[in-house]
Formats: C-alpha cells, sequence, structure tokens
C-alpha cells in the first residue's frame, strides 16, 4: 500500500488472465476493472500483468536459485501486489493451461500469493466459467489465497443481447456495475486482511 484517498489506504491490486487470445472476452473484463478503478472507485490501483511471456513451467529452467527473466518479472509484480483479480475462462471444466501456469510460477519457494486477498470473474459458455472458479478456489488453498466469497461474477457471453463488441470489450452495462461490486469487495477484504497499526 501507498497513499491514503479519504482516509483509505490505497491497494494495488494485480489483474491476470487465463486467456491469451486477442479478443479474449476475459481480458475484456479487465479492460473494464481497469476502467472502474480509474474513473468510478477510489482507493484502487490496478495493474494488469500479461501472463503470455511466460515460459511452460519446468524447474530446469531455475539456475542458481534464479527464475527466467520473464518469471522473475512476473513474480516481483505479485509480490508488490495487495491483491489479485483473476479472470479465469472456463476449458473443459476447468481453468485454463496458461493460468495454472502462470499460478505454478508465482507459487515455487518462496511462494509470492501468500496471504494475499482476490477476486475470480468470467465470461464464458453455458455457466459463464463458473466451474473455472471452483478448480482455482481449491488450487487457491495451496497458494493461501484467500478468494472473496460474494458476491460471485460470471457472464455467459453468447446469450444475447451481445456482452462484447468484436474486440472483446465488455458493452453490457449491468454487468459492468456487477464488476463494480466485485472490486468493492475485494478492496474491503484487502484492507481487512492488512495489519493494524
Ligand atoms: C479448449 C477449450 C475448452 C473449452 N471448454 C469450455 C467449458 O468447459 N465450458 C465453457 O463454458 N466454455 C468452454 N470453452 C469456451 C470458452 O469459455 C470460450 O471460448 C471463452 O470465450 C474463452 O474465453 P476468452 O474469450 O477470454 O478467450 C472452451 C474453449 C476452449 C478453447
Amino acid at each position: 500500500m501507498e497513499a491514503v484517498v479519504a482516509s483509505k489506504p490505497v491497494i494495488k491490486v494485480a489483474a491476470i488472465c487465463g486467456s491469451l487470445r486477442k479478443a479474449s472476452y476475459n481480458r475484456g473484463l479487465i479492460r473494464t476493472a481497469l476502467e472502474l478503478t480509474k474513473e468510478s472507485i477510489a482507493g484502487i490501483q490496478m495493474e494488469y500483468i500479461d501472463i503470455s511471456p511466460l515460459p511452460m513451467l519446468d524447474t530446469d529452467l531455475e539456475v542458481d536459485g534464479k527464475f527466467p527473466p520473464a518469471v522473475e518479472a512476473f513474480r516481483q509484480k505479485i509480490l508488490e501486489a495487495d491483491s489479485i483479480l483473476i479472470a479465469s475462462p472456463e476449458y473443459n471444466y476447468s481453468l485454463t493451461a496458461p493460468l495454472k501456469n502462470a499460478l505454478d510460477w508465482a507459487s515455487r519457494p518462496p511462494n509470492v500469493w501468500a496471504d494475499k486477498a482476490a477476486a475470480i470473474v468470467s465470461a464464458g459458455g453455458g455457466f459463464g466459467g463458473a466451474r473455472s472458479h471452483y478448480h482455482l478456489r481449491q488450487v487457491g488453498v495451496f497458494l493461501d489465497l484467500h478468494f472473496i466469497n460474494k458476491p460471485e461474477f460470471y457472464l455467459n457471453a453468447f446469450q444475447p443481447p451481445a456482452k462484447f463488441d468484436s474486440d472483446g470489450n465488455l458493452i453490457d452495462e449491468d454487468s459492468k456495475e456487477r464488476m463494480k461490486q466485485v472490486l468493492l469487495s475485494l478492496q474491503a477484504f484487502t484492507l481487512r486482511l492488512q495489519p493494524k497499526n
């Protein structure tokens, strides 16, 4: 935490997305979150952290206690964050391989996820990616991530009317409001987890 806004400390949130595709709906959700933290929510400094440069996990790439440069940079960003926003698409009823890869790299000792607050959002098919949330929550037990329980936000991206434009930008106002409520809950929970003094 750095500054203080209207007696509330500013929290740093690292936002990551489990989809690598250009017009990803899930990355669209992160863009909405970034906009909200700039325009209508005070006290959150959010940064999008791209997981696409990470190599596939191979512990042989760890040499003399050092990780490959892209991994070092990613781990440092996570370490510096107070909490994490994860946009988690559902692949075959679970979280995606790129997201699991990123979670695994940053879990290598010392585990840089430890004791951070986190929130999950998703967009996808029938259940909006919801099933990925519950696998991700299970992984978070060992990572020592503390997920907010409510509100839950998963969005069926394919049900009319259109929720996203062709570039993957969220255009649905109700969903933007739901995202805002997730961010407010994450902010409150992050502050609750901060040591008091
Ligand atoms: C390998 C693969 C498996 C998928 N499995 C599921 C699934 O189990 N449930 C679901 O709702 N959607 C599934 N989908 C569809 C994705 O949810 C959909 O492509 C979504 O748009 C992906 O997120 P993105 O737009 O951020 O890339 C799958 C897509 C792929 C590529």
